[in-house]
């Protein structure tokens, strides 16, 4: 069994992504760090218990850092609605938080498992890059992060420039990829247009007609809503499950190659734009590997049997 660690600011596309790790079957979540980003992190905490709890499983959720690194908070209701789950109000979860902070939990998990624990970032990179400056050993310890997070052109879903992820905690971002931590960044302009799930793609996974099938265009119905009357876009956009669809089977990501990468924090414009060296312009170690391009049916495939 590979053995994953998911963070994750959960609210709906990020809990479509842990249950399709839940239930890949050579995957064994180990642990579950949430994070300030789409909604408070106690929302985040509570959404990431109900989806193990519905998967019928008993992954630790640890509760992680309730703010960014220097920022002010700025969460996402618009698009995931007032719970983060598309305003479906969903039961508590029965299970409590697992004891601890979440930074020290994915400490100590990487360092009893070392070389063991692949990393996947659904979320702002606060608690790792808290995680990697109270134990810089994670970086060599933990064999591949893949971050959803970011963009290899200019291109943004909150600014015209950058990526909710990177922009919501940009000096966390920057401590991360200058960590020399094994990082693969799937970008957000990897997780648009045809990589939408249309009108047609939904109705298929309606008629798998299984809780999970439901649930995952449930709780993503305020995102759909919203990009329908925001994008003028009937589809859904799913960054997160298409991150983890690259993790739990590489090969969703048919183009990749590496580079230097550096984070913008200084200026307001283009505040949390990854700024990708392509050409080698600035002659420096390449430390991101970078995905220009997935498999779309494949990463569908890869969604759709962890719902039917
Ligand atoms: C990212 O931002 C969040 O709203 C989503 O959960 C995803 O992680 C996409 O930019
Ligand atoms: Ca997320």
């Amino acid at each position: 069994m590979r053995k994953f660690w998911i963070d994750t600011d959960t609210a709906s596309d990020d809990a479509v992504a842990i249950l399709m790790a839940l239930r890949w079957p050579d995957v064994d979540v180990v642990g579950i760090s949430t994070v300030s980003g789409n909604v408070p992190v106690e929302m985040c905490a509570v959404n990431a218990r109900y989806t193990v709890e519905l998967c019928g499983k008993d992954t630790p959720v640890y509760l992680g850092a309730a703010k960014p690194l220097l920022r002010e908070a700025s969460y996402a209701y618009f698009f995931h609605g007032p719970d983060g789950m598309g305003g479906m109000n969903y039961p508590a979860p029965r299970r409590p938080l697992a004891e601890g902070h979440a930074v020290q939990a994915l400490i100590d998990a990487v360092r009893a498992h070392p070389g063991e624990i692949t990393l996947v970032t659904l979320g702002p990179l606060t608690n790792v890059a808290l995680a990697l400056a109270l134990a810089p050993d994670l970086a060599q310890k933990i064999p591949v992060c893949y971050v959803m997070g970011g963009a290899a052109a200019t291109l943004g879903n909150v600014t015209p420039a950058a990526e909710f992820n990177i922009w919501v905690d940009p000096e966390a971002a920057k401590m991360v990829f200058h960590s020399g931590l094994r990082l693969v960044m799937v970008g957000w302009e990897l997780c648009r247009g045809e990589a939408n799930l249309s009108e047609a793609d939904m109705a298929e996974v309606r008629g798998f007609g299984t809780v999970l099938a439901d649930f995952s265009l449930d709780c993503n119905r305020q995102a759909i809503e919203t990009n329908r009357t925001w994008l003028k876009d009937p589809a859904l956009p799913l960054p997160d499950p298409v991150t983890m669809a690259v993790a739990l089977d590489p090969s969703v990501s048919v183009r990749q190659s590496s580079h230097y990468v550096d984070v913008e924090i200084l200026s307001e414009v283009t505040r949390g734009m990854t700024v990708v060296d392509e050409r080698g312009v600035l002659n420096r170690a390449a430390n991101v590997e970078v995905c220009w391009e997935i498999d779309i049916p494949k990463w569908k495939e890869t969604l759709y049997r962890t719902l039917r």
